[in-house]
């Protein structure tokens, strides 16, 4: 047998942990598996005395990630601190200048430096692989550089933050409003430190740009996502939506079109019955087309220590076994930079009005859409209730621009109370 390959390992929350489990656990299997030994030489975390769940005596502590990364005792450095920058950032640049190949399951660092990570890493003849970094437990990393690398790829998009699919199904299945859903996501401790990245959407596009940049051979441009987060989402339309047969989620949809690339994070409605309409709770879906293989879908878990560290594993034991690729699939310097375009390919689009009591107000409306050149494909008017009735409208595909143009002008109607809600129907 070759000789082990000895990792060092920066930060032990619950994706440490579960690497260090797994190493321990599996250490005959991953041997076999490797053609030999994958060890732990050595580890670090913000607080050595913390309470963790598991043994961690055989390895040598580090006080400072950077110190671990610069070990000449260590070959691998696992990442798992987060954080776009500082001590992550830090320790990856000090691994790969002291000759280290890098695992990591940081998507924030990636969509913000990858560009620059990974030209330094194959300045060197040095690997990052970061499986953990997109949609947890699904090998969606290695199905896009490895297992689709004859195919063009065409389109990427999915459901990548459990957190947002959690309180979107059960906003639907317990009837209860984003407020009180979001606070029990709190509580039960699925929110990210700051929120925001979740429920605005940003962790989520992270992972988008990463998809986007393997797929169609770009630079990553994660500020060039066009990113709404699920605030705005309300139970109405929850139900509303529900009732023409959709369900809404967090969608991620990455596509190259002749305008340039287009990215796109937002509440969307999709099919009840296709796979992304079934998605229930903490779970991810990544769906990819190419133009050999046709639409592929993957599911699983997207967070959580099992799934995390079993996506860390498949990084360590590719590097164990010698399997070395270009960090984003083909080499970084010759990814060329995207031209970013705002979403244009055209969609069906569900409209929820309020509409007031009057004669004519309906014709008002079809109006506007019409002189748009938007066309309606259904509509359904509920009860007056305090002079005004929900309208739902969904209408044939159109673009998004008729669709901002419509929306601009129907206030002038005179016969809209409150605000319009727009959200695009994806094809799925
Ligand atoms: N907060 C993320 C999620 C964890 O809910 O999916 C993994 O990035």
């Amino acid at each position: 047998m070759s000789a082990p390959l000895r990792l060092g390992i920066a930060g032990l929350g619950t994706v440490g942990i579960g690497v260090v489990k797994i190493i321990q656990n599996h250490a005959d299997l991953l041997a076999a598996r490797c053609g030999r030994a994958v060890t732990i030489t050595a580890v670090c975390a913000r607080d050595r005395h913390k309470n963790r769940d598991a043994d961690l005596s055989d390895y040598a502590w580090e006080e400072s990630a950077v110190d671990l990364a610069r070990r000449d005792d260590v070959d691998v450095f696992v990442e798992l601190i987060g954080g776009d920058e500082g001590i992550a950032k830090d320790a990856t640049e000090a691994a790969l200048d002291s000759g280290k190949d890098v695992v990591t399951a940081n998507k924030a660092m990636l969509a913000v430096h990858g560009q620059a990570l990974a030209e330094r890493a194959e300045a060197q003849d040095r690997l990052i692989r970061f499986e953990a970094a997109v949609a947890g437990g699904i090998p969606v990393i290695k199905t896009m550089t490895e297992s689709l690398a004859g195919n063009a790829l065409t389109r990427v998009m999915g459901v990548m933050n459990g957190t947002c699919n959690y309180i979107l199904t059960r906003m639907q299945s317990a009837g209860l409003p984003y407020e009180t859903v979001f606070e029990e996501a709190r509580q039960l401790g699925y929110l990210e430190a700051d929120p925001t990245l979740d429920v605005g959407g940003i962790d989520a596009s992270h992972k988008l740009a990463i998809l986007a940049a393997i797929a169609f051979g770009t630079r990553v441009a994660f500020d060039a996502v066009e990113i709404e987060g699920i605030e705005r989402v309300s139970i109405d339309d929850i139900n509303r939506a529900a009732d023409m047969g959709y369900r809404i989620k967090l969608l991620g949809v990455a596509q190259m079109t002749a305008r340039g690339l287009e990215q796109r994070m937002s509440p969307c409605l999709v099919p009840c019955d296709s796979p992304l309409g079934q998605l229930e709770g903490g779970t991810n879906m990544v769906v990819i087309e190419g133009d050999a293989v046709g639409q592929i879908v993957l599911r699983g878990a997207g967070a959580g220590e099992g799934p995390t560290a079993s996506a860390v594993l498949s990084d360590i034991v590719d590097i164990a076994r010698g399997i070395r690729l270009p960090v984003f699939g083909q080499p970084a310097a010759a990814l060329q930079t995207p031209h970013p375009a705002r979403t244009a390919v055209p969609a069906a689009y569900y409209l929820r009005l309020e509409l007031a009591d009057k004669p004519g107000a309906l014709a008002k409306v079809a109006t506007v859409l019409g002189d748009a050149g938007i066309s309606i494909d259904r509509m359904r008017q509920y009860g007056h209730a305090a002079g005004s009735a929900p309208v739902l409208i969904v209408t044939h595909k159109t673009t998004p621009e008729a669709i901002d143009h419509a929306i601009a002008a129907l206030p002038r109607t005179g016969v809209i109370t409150g605000d319009p809600v727009e959200l695009r129907i994806e094809e799925v």
